[in-house]
């Protein structure tokens, strides 16, 4: 590639990385983004408030004229709530034991090409892949991209289907435990080299007659579907390396994929039940207005704890689908242990010293009615939906 090209490609990729920026800091200065730390277990009910501007920016990628650098420059005529949404907010806390298999030679540090592995990561290799040791296939990227073998089989025990879509499978992390616990899977991902390592791990894992692997975009994908009826799509698109968490909190528009609400209507086309794996500190209110845009009243949002070394939010995965309103409101924390026993343990815990945290994103009057809107389903949510409004003395914003 020619200097000046370089020189050209590099800027617009510099002015793109300070716009974002600059939008999401004035987006957080119109309201402070909703974190999961901040949230208990439980009921909670997130009003998001937007200009009709950055809502255009969040939905669809837009951006304003000029990029509002200067938060107080923020026009605030227009500011409204965009909608309301429930959130049922549970904890999980997992314990990952990773017994080494017997009478095999761990392999040295793993180059690959000119990059080596951080160390850091590879003294986690078995707790990204339990049988790391017998040939599991990753490229550099993928050290920080793969769900943790705990968490994926957690996630697979939520999702006991006939058919399950990982739309982003990446070296098949989540694909290879929803192989386990339901009867297919279809792996989709842009990297063809992904896929073949995703499909190499699979047969490590005994699994791969299991998953149909696809080399296609999702968005193309979930347009031309024509299989079996699909039962629940995941999705866990690049949050873009371990620098996501330089940010207090994380934008859906810092997820790197072309566009992720394009992703997101693909996934709720193919299928009313989907889940979507996200930063620890990504800014539920643009979750709520995701939820809202597609018509869920109420998510869940799984905050998942590592119990070693100390206790810590570690990720958070948010279900949108309509079993939600009726599944009742989290209470307790779930523990489990995975990988000790093969049928994994699980225990329910009230005391725990996670619980108890602010309950400051609750709103009083909005809280009961969703409550009643939880006891009665889905019909009675959306009827409810302008009352709840009216009590907060908004209307919803139209863009
Ligand atoms: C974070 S990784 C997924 C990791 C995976 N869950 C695992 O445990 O191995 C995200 C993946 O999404 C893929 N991807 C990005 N955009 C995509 C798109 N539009 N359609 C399908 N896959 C995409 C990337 O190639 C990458 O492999």
């Amino acid at each position: 590639m020619e200097p000046e090209h370089c020189r050209n490609e590099l800027n617009a990729l510099v002015c793109d990385f300070v716009e974002r920026l600059c939008l999401k800091a004035s987006c957080a200065a119109l309201q402070p983004p909703l974190l999961a730390e901040k949230l208990p277990l439980g009921l909670s009910v997130a009003a998001p408030k937007r200009t009709a501007a950055s809502l255009r920016w969040l939905l669809r990628g837009e951006r304003p004229a000029n990029a509002p650098c200067d938060p107080s420059e923020q026009e605030e005529a227009g500011l409204a709530v965009v909608d309301l949404c429930a959130l049922l907010v549970s904890e999980t806390v997992l314990v990952h034991y990773t017994p080494r298999p017997k009478g095999i030679t761990p392999p040295p540090i793993q180059q690959s090409g000119e990059e080596a592995i951080d160390e850091k990561y590879w003294k986690r290799r078995y707790n990204y892949f339990a049988r790391f040791d017998e040939g599991i296939r990753m490229d550099p990227g993928a050290w920080f991209e793969v769900t943790p073998e705990s968490v994926a089989r957690h996630i697979a025990d939520r999702f006991q289907y006939d058919t399950v879509v990982d739309g982003t499978c990446g070296v098949g992390g989540n694909a290879i435990q929803f192989a386990m616990t339901s009867r297919s899977v279809v792996a989709v991902d842009t990297d063809a080299q992904r896929l073949a390592d995703a499909r190499h791990n699979a047969r490590i894992y005994g699994v791969a007659d299991r998953i149909r692997f696809v080399h296609d975009d999702f968005v193309k994908f979930a347009d031309n579907y024509t299989g079996a009826p699909v039962d629940a799509v995941f999705l866990s698109p690049p949050w873009g390396g371990p620098g996501h968490l330089d940010c207090p909190h994380f934008s859906l528009r810092d997820v790197q994929v072309p566009d992720i609400m394009q992703l997101f209507a693909a996934a709720a086309k193919l299928c009313p039940r989907v889940a979507l794996y996200l930063p620890r500190h990504t800014d539920l209110h643009e979750v709520a207005i995701l939820a809202a845009q597609h018509g869920f009243p109420a998510v869940e949002v799984e905050k998942v704890f590592f119990q070693h070394p100390t206790p810590h939010l570690k990720l958070v995965v948010v279900y949108f689908s309509s079993d939600v309103a009726q599944q009742g409101i989290p209470k307790s924390i779930t523990q489990k242990s995975v990988g000790r026993d093969r049928a994994q343990r699980l225990m329910q815990s009230k005391a725990s010293g996670l619980a108890g945290r602010d309950r400051a994103a609750t709103l009083p009057e909005a809280y009961a009615v969703l409550a009643l809107s939880l006891t009665f389903g889905r019909a009675f949510c959306e009827s409810v939906r302008l009352l709840e409004l009216r009590l907060l003395k908004v209307r919803p914003l139209q863009i």
